[in-house]
């Protein structure tokens, strides 16, 4: 099974950006934990950061291609961009929406997604919990349809 891991603007400065709302942990060290996590489910992970969204759509469109699903997280992406929505319902590839934050408990502008009702399902609160979280959530949706 192959899994993509997208993540968008500002997830690189993970570690030293707002520690107290997104944690210590760095990106590296998130992919570390889900790839360990991959390794041991079988998965074949693509790990994926961009500070930009045309390069975000274009990683979205190439997912029929090189993945059975995607872990996404597009940062403020999320709440902005019908861009990257128009391209997840144009390759209609299985994903979970993650977040570190519970974006639902903070300011007004992020409690909506774009993404939200196109995914299978959406994590969000558990810090880096959220990607191991949400690569179980969605080996087991792929496992249930035969991927
Ligand atoms: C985030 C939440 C977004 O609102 C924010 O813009 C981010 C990180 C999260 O993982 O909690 O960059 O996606």
């Amino acid at each position: 099974m192959r899994v993509a891991v997208l993540n968008g603007p500002n997830l690189n400065l993970l570690g030293t950006r707002e520690p107290d709302l997104y944690g210590r942990d760095t990106l590296a060290d998130i992919e570390k934990a889900v790839r360990a996590a991959g390794t041991a489910a079988g998965v074949e992970l693509a790990w994926h950061q961009t500070n930009h969204e045309g390069a975000f759509v274009d990683l979205v469109q190439g997912l029929p291609k090189s993945a059975d699903g995607a872990l996404i997280n597009a940062g403020a992406f999320t709440h902005t961009s019908l861009a990257i929505r128009d391209a997840l319902l144009a390759v209609r590839v299985p994903f979970v929406e993650v977040h570190l934050s519970n974006i639902f408990a903070r300011e007004e502008a992020r409690r909506h997604s774009h993404l939200a009702d196109l995914a299978v399902g959406i994590v969000a609160g558990f810090g880096a919990g959220s990607y191991l979280l949400g690569l179980d959530g969605l080996t087991a949706h792929l496992k249930a349809r035969g991927r």
